[in-house]
């Protein structure tokens, strides 16, 4: 079995899917979180691994950036692969002054610019939204981490990394949004096409509207552990 952009025979994904935008972090997350990791796909350089995570099988696959790329991994994922449950987990633009960089976010709702919203029932604003379980879950997997800061709220999902309107930003932030990234609506609306489970958790990785400083070497690899572990914590309950 292959679909056109993922190679791996039948039955070598597992149900349970990490995914950060990023081909390399997703390797570095199957070195360091899964036992045994096999690549069991790698077409046009996006990888996915297949390993075990505390005692259940568990897949890291990149995305790649953007609404298009996650749509794409995602939905072949959910339809042609069985998966049953797709965490994101990836960087973002802090927009709140309570946000610091190296803190994590776990996104309960995707505001956007992105032309999904059109296309999901063509004259209605769909709502991009987690699915219940897996946002309680990483909730109650956060609070047994003491290390890191976690806010629960809504993010934006842009289709421009190098444009906004005047405005677009501090109007978000007004309304409460947490922080800027490019790929939650792509995932939340495979997610809800297919019937299946999705969430975004993100390390702030900047700050819009503050200049913050950058993380140290050692505050990313804290945030970015942090991170995982609630995900993947998150995919096993
Ligand atoms: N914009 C969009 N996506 C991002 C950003 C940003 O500023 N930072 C990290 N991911």
């Amino acid at each position: 079995m292959a679909t056109p952009h993922i190679t791996a025979a039948e039955g070598e994904i597992a149900p349970l899917v990490l995914m950060p935008g990023d081909p390399r972090r997703a390797a570095r997350i199957a070195e360091e979180f899964l036992a045994d990791a096999k690549l069991v796909s790698d077409v046009r350089g996006i990888p996915c691994f297949t390993g075990i995570y505390e005692g259940v099988p568990m897949s890291v696959m990149a995305s790649g950036m953007g609404v298009p790329s996650i749509s794409i991994y995602a939905t072949e994922l959910y339809r042609f692969y069985g998966v049953k449950r797709i965490i994101r987990v990836g960087t973002a633009g802090a927009i709140q002054p309570k946000v610091r960089v190296r803190d994590v976010i776990v996104s309960t709702a995707s505001h956007s610019n992105s032309s999904a919203h059109g296309l999901m029932i063509p004259g209605l604003t769909v709502s991009f939204a987690p699915t219940f379980d897996l946002l309680r879950a990483a909730v109650a997997a956060a609070e047994q981490i003491t290390d890191v800061t976690v806010h629960v709220g809504p993010t934006y999902c842009s289709d421009h990394f190098y444009f906004s309107q005047p405005g677009w930003i501090q109007g978000l932030a007004d309304l409460g949004t947490l922080a800027v990234e490019m790929e939650a609506v792509g995932l939340y609306g495979a997610a809800m096409r297919e019937g299946r489970e999705a969430l975004v958790v993100l390390t702030a990785s900047d700050h819009l509207l503050d200049a913050a400083g950058d993380m140290t070497a050692e505050e990313r690899e804290t945030s970015f552990r942090n991170m995982v572990t609630i995900a993947a914590r998150a995919l096993i309950s």
